[in-house]
């Protein structure tokens, strides 16, 4: 009995010392310590030996395992160091390589590259920009603007009413009184920010942006208004243009003008330009004087049109975009197709 002990023991540890891996030690383990096993088996039945074999049998079989257990231990540390060891070689990363394949990074949405160099130009001629609620009462977006309690826009053919009586914005123009509420003259800032109308077209969608604008401060003039829109067109549509004032009406400006942009892609190809259809003049906004009626809202706020005057003026970047980018249909900024929006920037 004891010399199987011992052959055992000697079949194990050279077992032991030939395992190069973790998994091939382990399944040494189960070979000769496992549930299984001669020798744990052995252990079990000394207790059927005669009673003068049990002391000597027991005692050897016992060092037997508590030896192999032992060397296993030792060699499944040595092991695990070196597995690790080349773990951690074979597993390193260059991370100097370039990413494989490549990744295309995208882009900003055209409309956002607009708005960002809308709000560039401005900024560079000292103004602030700010934002306003979508959700806007009817006594900012309507009456303080001077609205006639029967003007059209209140609609509901053209406006969108929530059940409360508010209105989401049809313009940017409520952050006027808004921003004259809140800072005293002199006051610079534009407000770029989404608008609603019911409107639908293939160069109207019920959803748009605009950016206002509005300057107040001592002795603004017309020529103000002009000077920054000037600056404004080339810095956006190139240095070579030139704009032009055409009357209109807005309630809350007088007056009131549009303002074109001379055609930048006229005598491009020596044919009849489709972009402003032959007139050389692209109308890229309203507006205006505010007006003293508007002030008087405000008047309370420092704003004293016997002392102050002001322009204001409202941009849609949909159309500041698809004029400079040629955009046939402004719908299709809103679809979310690559291959249109890849196009741009
Ligand atoms: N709010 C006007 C519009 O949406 C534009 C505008 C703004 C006109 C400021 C004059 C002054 O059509």
């Amino acid at each position: 009995m004891i010399d199987r002990i011992e052959e055992l023991e000697r079949q194990a540890t050279a077992a032991i010392d030939e395992a190069t891996t973790t998994v091939a030690l382990e399944q040494v383990r189960v070979q000769f310590l496992g549930r299984k096993a001669e020798l744990p088996n052995l252990l079990r039945s000394v207790s059927d030996l005669p009673p003068q074999e049990r002391g000597a049998v027991g005692k050897r079989a016992n060092e037997a395992r508590k030896a192999l257990e032992a060397a296993i231990g030792e060699r499944v540390a040595g092991l695990e160091a070196t597995e690790l060891d080349a773990r951690l070689i074979a597993d390193r990363i260059d991370v100097t390589l370039p990413g494989d394949p490549p990744q295309p990074v995208g882009r900003l949405h055209v409309l956002t590259q607009t708005r960002r160099e809308i709000e560039d130009v401005f900024l560079g001629l000292g103004f602030s920009v700010l934002e306003g609620p979508e959700v806007e009462t009817v006594h900012y977006n309507f009456d303080a603007l001077n609205h006639a309690p029967t003007h059209p826009a209140r609609g509901r053919t053209d406006t969108f009413y929530t059940g409360d009586g508010d209105v989401l914005r049809t313009h940017t123009s409520p952050m006027q009184i808004r921003a004259m509420e809140q800072y005293p003259p002199p006051l610079y800032v534009i407000i770029p920010g989404r608008v609603y109308r019911r409107d639908s077209d293939a160069t109207h969608t019920p959803q748009f942006h605009q950016v206002e604008g509005l300057a107040v401060d001592k002795d603004i003039t017309l020529a103000d208004l002009k000077g920054t829109l000037l600056d404004f067109s080339r810095a956006i549509f190139g240095a070579e243009r030139e704009v032009r004032l055409r009357p209109h009406f807005f309630p809350f400006t007088e007056p009131s003008v549009e303002i074109d942009v001379s055609c930048f892609n006229c005598k491009r190809n020596g044919e009849p330009c489709q972009v402003c259809k032959g007139t050389g003049w692209l109308e890229i906004l309203g507006a205006g004087m505010v007006d003293p009626n508007v002030f008087a809202y405000v008047a309370e706020h420092g704003y004293d049109p016997e002392e102050i005057q002001g322009f204001a003026f409202g941009m849609g970047i949909e159309r500041i975009a698809a004029l400079k980018y040629g955009i046939p249909d402004i719908r299709t900024l809103y679809t979310n197709d690559v291959r249109v929006l890849e196009q741009f920037g």
